[in-house]
């Protein structure tokens, strides 16, 4: 009998031919309310979980009682409770490496944008406002030759300190968990406290996961050590950052601006303050929105749920310890 996988992300052609080949699909085409109601009802039956963008808690998996995996077509994985999944064996996938290079240009993306002003800008235009050259008060900074902060040297912030080195002529300075020397070699790049970071950088770049220790991680006390003239940017999680005090860092000039791809609450409120100021590049979560991407992510969380299904460990397994069990 064909496994039973329940997908909450709809796939090209090419990929639901795959899936239908090897096992019996449900697909949830919204997760809105009717959506919801309808995984809830395919939830007993399921043996594969395929999707993103949804917390998956105890509540919901205890509805999945033949549960064995779950494919998330992400690299973040703040959306499962990992402990939990492992108790009950269900392996956890995700999506790493397919995703690195698109998600750092969306890095750098919003770098520029925030250093030159570019949705500012072309906005004024669409505005009708430009009506004169423009003078200083229309200026931006530069970007290259600038110090580059990178906090969470993973893959991503490694794909970050690429550019920033080899395209731009970026000093790299860097806060992980521990220093990586391959990378300092590879980057020139330095090993800094967090606070030194934040005091030393003109770009702080968020790039790591969210997890119980770095929720939360930047704070008031952490915009008051960056320099007036510095640019935050975050394409990590909305959670790590305290975002009423970056609204006030912001508010109070303590940082030049902000360039921001994920938010406490997504999608972000329209009456969020963040979308009244200037100085604030807002882009929605679009971290790995390529098309070329998001179908190689798509394409590897199919592979990852078929071999999990078949009884073989899957390329990106997240809880090996559920394996080993
Ligand atoms: C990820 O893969 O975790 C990105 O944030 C896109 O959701």
């Amino acid at each position: 009998m064909k496994k039973q996988v329940v997908l909450y992300k709809k796939l090209s052609p090419l990929l639901m031919a795959r899936l239908h080949e090897q096992t019996e699909v449900t697909l949830i085409e919204n997760l809105d309310a009717q959506g919801l109601a309808k995984l809830r009802d395919a939830l007993p039956r399921a043996h594969g979980l395929l999707g993103a963008s949804l917390k998956l808690d105890a509540e919901l998996l205890d509805l999945a009682p033949n549960l064995q995996a779950i494919a998330s077509v992400s690299v973040g994985v703040d959306n499962y409770d990992i402990r939990y999944l492992t108790e009950r064996r269900i392996l956890l996938s995700n999506t790493p490496d397919v995703l690195t290079e698109t998600t750092a240009d969306t890095g750098f993306a919003l770098i520029l944008a925030t250093a030159r002003r570019v949705v500012e800008l072309a906005n004024m235009i669409r505005e009708g406002n430009w009506t004169r050259n423009i003078g200083p008060t229309h200026f931006g900074s530069d970007v290259h030759g600038k110090t580059l902060g990178i906090i969470g040297m993973g893959r991503i912030g490694e794909a970050l300190a690429q550019r920033g080195h080899f395209g731009f002529g970026m000093p790299v300075i860097y806060h992980s968990q521990s220093p990586k020397p391959a990378v300092e070699q590879r980057f020139n790049a330095h090993y800094r406290s967090l606070p030194e970071m934040l005091q030393q950088a003109d770009f702080v770049c968020l790039t790591l996961p969210l997890t119980a220790q770095t929720a939360g991680l930047i704070g008031a006390e952490q915009f008051a050590l960056m320099r007036p003239e510095s640019i935050f940017i975050n394409i990590s999680r909305g959670k790590v950052v305290d975002e009423a005090a970056l609204i006030e860092a912001l508010r109070a000039g303590q940082i030049r601006a902000a360039g921001l791809d994920v938010f406490e609450r997504e999608p972000l409120n329209q009456d969020s303050p963040l979308l009244q100021l200037n100085n604030v590049v807002a882009t929605p979560h679009i971290g790995s929105a390529t098309h070329e991407t998001r179908e190689a992510m798509a394409r590897c969380a199919v592979d990852n749920l078929l071999a999990a299904l078949a009884g073989r460990r899957p390329g990106n397994l997240v809880n090996v310890r559920a394996w080993k069990a």
